[in-house]
């Protein structure tokens, strides 16, 4: 094992970073955020672009940060630091570290209803049948009940902190082993439900047939952000769970499980979503609710329902735990490093903060009115986080991000970061051009192209 100093704390083993990052990754971005935002979005076309994003854009961008990351064995502002002293390169950590708290605080609205719902599964609420009329007036009541959203906030942030309080390699690890193979056979067991059920068709074809007449500038920067946000990219999370990696790790091989996993989970999640969805007639482009309302609605109606609804709705809350942790990791590790805090005392202060900024999130569905459709723009609070940070400032990171790789820290230290112990650099060419030339292109004339069409949601 190594260490690069006794304090640090660190992966036992290259599985043991795969599947923290996996579970990292796999979260509600796959299940709840990409279904939703796929069918405002159009559908199949939507899907091949997020496809090529990850592919072009994520998983270079997945080896860049993880290569800063070990490089320095720091979090992402001191990373940043260390490799670029004397410049304003820091920023860029910082601007990561302030995006973490923010999608922190809203992320765990959602995985707060996720919570909800599994108590809701379990007490019966889906026993008998209902339609998806019902299913979306039991929503619409859950999400509106201000106390409610504000208590199941406080307490997924309250077991986040448990986790983080207790380090890396101990708690995380062991856990994502052995949960994460049990959310993607449930997820199976529950999409071959789904792909049969009467109007399913119409479902599949909105998921997989492109009309590209779908595509604006918006959908193009909403593929983009839905790809980054899915992999955990843009903020220094991975850099910060990067900097646990063993050095004799080959990081290149990591990275690209990392890609597979979360794109095999997104895409699988699809399938579960859109048939049920076609065939109980509910829109496509329903927003966050969608699979809220969509899946309590199949549960009802298929034997067993409880205890598969159930189940999911645990394993989901246990997805969204393991990517809140890296979340709020990332704040906790820049806390510890920097300013030498204490790991308890950092991971409680910036879950209060979370907490704290997670209020207006969670009363955005109808708690407060002009939180749930803020005046002049017409979105709400929790959309409008989820779309400023958890779309443009994970773009704009990965933009910083790539540059900094590409041409200020440089090709030649990131080879010799991944090459120093024998390990081989696959694609190192292939990664080269894409790290220098299209990952920084592509961000910046998807900018200029929504801002001259003033196309931004
Ligand atoms: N990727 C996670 C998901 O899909 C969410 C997440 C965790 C995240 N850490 C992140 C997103 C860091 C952006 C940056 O659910």
């Amino acid at each position: 094992m190594h260490h690069a100093s006794p304090e640090r704390d660190a992966w036992s083993s290259r599985i043991g970073f795969v599947l923290a990052a996996a579970g990292s990754a796999i979260g509600l971005g796959n299940i709840w955020r990409f279904p939703y935002v796929t069918g405002q979005n159009g559908g199949a076309a939507f899907v091949v672009l997020y496809i090529a994003f990850v592919l072009l854009i994520g998983t270079p961008v997945m080896v860049a940060e993880i290569a800063v990351g070990r490089h320095a064995r720091l979090n992402p502002v001191g990373a940043f630091r260390k490799i670029a002293p004397k410049s304003l390169w820091y920023m860029v950590g910082f601007l990561g570290v302030a995006t973490g708290i923010g999608i922190l605080s809203y992320y765990s609205v959602i995985a707060g209803w996720t919570f909800g719902y599994f108590i809701k599964t379990v007490s019966g609420t889906f026993s008998s049948s209902i339609t998806s009329d019902q299913s979306v007036i039991v929503f619409t009541n859950f999400v509106s009940n201000p106390i409610q959203a504000i208590f199941f906030l406080f307490v997924f942030i309250g077991l986040t902190t448990l986790v983080v309080m207790g380090g890396v390699s101990s708690g995380i690890e062991r856990w994502v082993k052995i949960l994460m193979p049990i959310l993607f056979a449930l997820l199976l067991i529950l999409t071959i439900r789904s792909v049969t059920l009467n109007g399913a068709v119409k479902g599949l074809e909105f998921y997989l047939k492109p009309d590209f007449t779908k595509i604006h500038g918006s959908t193009v920067a909403m593929a983009l952000g839905q790809a980054l946000f899915s992999l955990s990219l843009g903020m220094g999370a991975m850099i910060t769970y990067g900097s646990y990696i063993s050095k004799q790790d080959n990081l290149v091989i990591s990275a690209a499980w990392v890609c597979f996993f979360d794109t095999m989970i997104a895409i699988v999640a699809g399938f579960l979503i859109f048939p049920a969805l076609f065939a109980m007639g509910l829109d496509p482009a329903g927003g966050p609710g969608l699979v809220f309302v969509v899946l309590p609605t199949m549960f009802a109606d298929m034997p067993l329902g409880a205890f598969f609804g159930a189940g999911f709705f645990l394993l989901l809350t246990v997805a969204a735990l393991t990517s809140t942790i890296s979340l709020l990791e990332v704040t906790v590790a820049y806390m510890v490093d920097e300013k030498k805090w204490h790991r308890k005392s950092a991971a409680l202060f910036m879950a209060s903060l979370a907490f704290i900024l997670g209020i207006p999130s969670a009363l955005s569905f109808g708690g407060v009115d002009w939180l749930s459709k803020i005046p002049g723009i017409g979105l709400g609070f929790l959309d409008l986080m989820n779309i400023s940070l958890g779309n443009y400032s994970l773009t704009i990171g990965a933009f910083l991000i790539s540059v900094f790789v590409g041409y200020k820290w440089g090709i030649h230290a990131v080879r010799s970061e991944i090459e120093e112990y024998g390990n081989i650099f696959f694609f190192r060419k292939i990664w080269t051009f894409l790290i220098r030339f299209i990952c920084p292109v592509a961000i910046f004339a998807i900018f200029v192209y929504i801002v001259v069409t003033k196309n931004y949601f």
